[in-house]
């Protein structure tokens, strides 16, 4: 069989992003991003996929990276986009509009798959509009862990504190302080080797890390989408 490319797009609260990558997961051409429509229903954001994939090189297959809990490849919430995604086939709809077979699952667990090692107990969590959250031990996931709706300091949640809506209120400074707060409590909990934070907003962290927390490429959230086609 020829080498397989596959397209992986990244479905975040504010920008959708593209890249080709090919057999063994490295990327080919640039990566792409168009803004997320407002509201972000199935049928004003597949229109805006099939645009990014028109723009890129050829391939083979699709991966899809969704802010919401997955099974078999159908959204099951979707916090941060509509509710329209709920039930919503997203694998079947978008494959007969890109004439290409596609595999969908949660935004964070491919953004680990792309920063992990695969060695012993591993935790990503990542910084956006929302606060993902992804566990792997020797590199098997363990499915949709969401900790970003789960209460962390009081009544309010991950994502609150943590997500873009909390960083803006409560300023860098602050929202900094409560993510070393997060890791703490996270290390506590879970005893990882290694805690990876990606996302757009993980760029903003300025402070020493604990050596066992590493900040990976907001690139990472496509480089994993070769993993979902491995088995
Ligand atoms: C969703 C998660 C998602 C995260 C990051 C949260 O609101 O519930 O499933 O991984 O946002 O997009």
């Amino acid at each position: 069989m020829a080498a397989q490319k596959t397209l992986t797009i990244d479905i975040g609260g504010s920008g959708i992003k593209a890249m080709v990558l090919d057999a063994e997961g490295n990327p080919i051409g640039e990566r792409t991003r168009v803004s997320t429509p407002k509201p972000a229903k199935p049928d004003a954001v597949l229109p805006r996929i099939v645009k990014l994939a028109k723009q890129q090189s050829d391939f083979d297959r699709v991966s899809i990276g969704f802010p919401g809990v997955m099974r078999n490849g159908v959204p099951l919430t979707a916090v941060n986009l509509h509710d329209n995604w709920i039930g919503f086939d997203l694998e079947g709809t978008l494959s007969e509009q890109l004439g290409k077979p596609v595999r969908a699952l949660n935004d964070a667990d491919v953004q680990g798959y792309g920063a992990i090692s695969g060695k012993g107990v591993e935790l990503v969590i990542t910084l956006g509009t929302g606060f993902g959250s992804a566990l792997f031990v020797d590199g098997k996931l363990v499915p949709n862990l969401e900790m970003g709706h789960h209460l962390f300091r009081g009544r309010r949640t991950y994502e609150e504190h943590l997500g873009s809506a909390g960083l803006k209120k409560a300023g860098r400074k602050k929202w900094e302080r409560r993510i070393h707060q997060a890791i703490a409590a996270l290390e506590y909990l879970f005893n990882y080797e290694t805690l990876y934070i990606g996302g757009g907003n993980a760029q903003k962290l300025k402070r020493e890390l604990p050596p066992n927390v590493k900040i990976v490429p907001n690139v990472a959230g496509l480089l994993g989408g070769i993993a979902l086609w491995r088995g």
